[in-house]
């Protein structure tokens, strides 16, 4: 890795810990004003302070985010597909030149292993790393995945693996049962995980504990933080999780406390 890339990595991946909690709210780029994300800007502004990155698209941060904050960005420069059609159908949508005037400290696309455009996103992952390379700007690989596919060890480790061969500098994928093979899968590269669909605060606690525990670099956590009746309380007991190793029980009390 050139300097520019393990600076930028070391932005949002903490040298202290190792560890990150990037907040994701780019869902709107395929699922529209997303439950808790319609005034973006509302929810998102107060969870700032205890995020390590935040993962958005270029719209998003223009409309929403005021310029002078001070948190690294994970730019989603893909899309091009919709709910309501074939998920696997994207595209790149922001060049790398946009990417660098939002002062990106990385960039970010998804490759749909098994699905029915998975050249095409495995294309879009070769061509970002080789920008990535050329700028200093490291590539988060999303594992998505499409509606038939099973969210397993075997097919995790798969697609975390084929992001990491492509070139991904970070992986993002899914929490599961036998996690370890999938960390090992990815070698030195970190690996990070989605929350998912909305899950009782005490569940997404104990993924994210489980997650860490097993081998995962942090998390990049959407609708469990956002949709949560305390973003900032869930944020927080993620957080502590993540960075100080606090047990999930002991989290849930950090967010209990917060909702009071
Ligand atoms: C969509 C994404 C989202 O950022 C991702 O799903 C994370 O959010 P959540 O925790 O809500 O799943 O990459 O492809």
């Amino acid at each position: 890795m050139n300097w520019g890339m393990k600076n930028r990595l070391s932005r949002i991946i903490k040298p202290g810990t190792g560890r990150c909690v990037m907040l994701a709210v780019d869902h709107g780029y395929f699922q529209g004003p997303t439950t808790g994300l319609v005034n973006l800007g509302e929810t998102v502004n107060p969870l700032l302070p205890y995020a390590d990155a935040l993962m958005i698209t270029r719209g998003a941060i223009r409309n929403w985010i005021d310029p002078s904050v001070d948190i690294p960005v994970i730019l989603r420069v893909s899309g091009g597909q919709s709910i309501l059609k074939e998920l696997s159908n994207e595209i790149i949508t922001t060049n790398i030149e946009d990417a660098i005037r939002i002062n990106a400290s990385a960039i970010t696309c998804s490759v749909y292993v098994g699905g029915e455009f998975e050249k095409e996103t495995i294309d879009n992952l070769s061509k970002l790393v080789d920008k990535g390379e050329k700028y200093g700007i490291p590539v988060l690989a999303v594992t998505a995945v499409g509606k038939e596919m099973a969210r397993d060890a075997r097919y995790l480790g798969l697609a975390s693996r084929i992001c990491v061969e492509i070139g991904a500098h970070v992986v993002k994928t899914y929490y599961t049962e036998n996690f370890e093979k999938v960390v090992e899968a990815c070698g030195n590269v970190p690996v990070v995980i989605a929350g998912g669909k909305k899950l009782p605060e005490t569940e997404a606690l104990q993924m994210s504990y489980n997650a860490v525990s097993e081998g995962a670099a942090g998390v990049d956590m959407g609708r469990n933080i956002f949709q949560s009746d305390s973003p900032v309380g869930m944020i927080k007991a993620v957080r502590a999780i993540v960075h100080d190793g606090m047990s999930a029980k002991d989290a849930y009390e950090i967010y209990e406390q917060e909702k009071k």
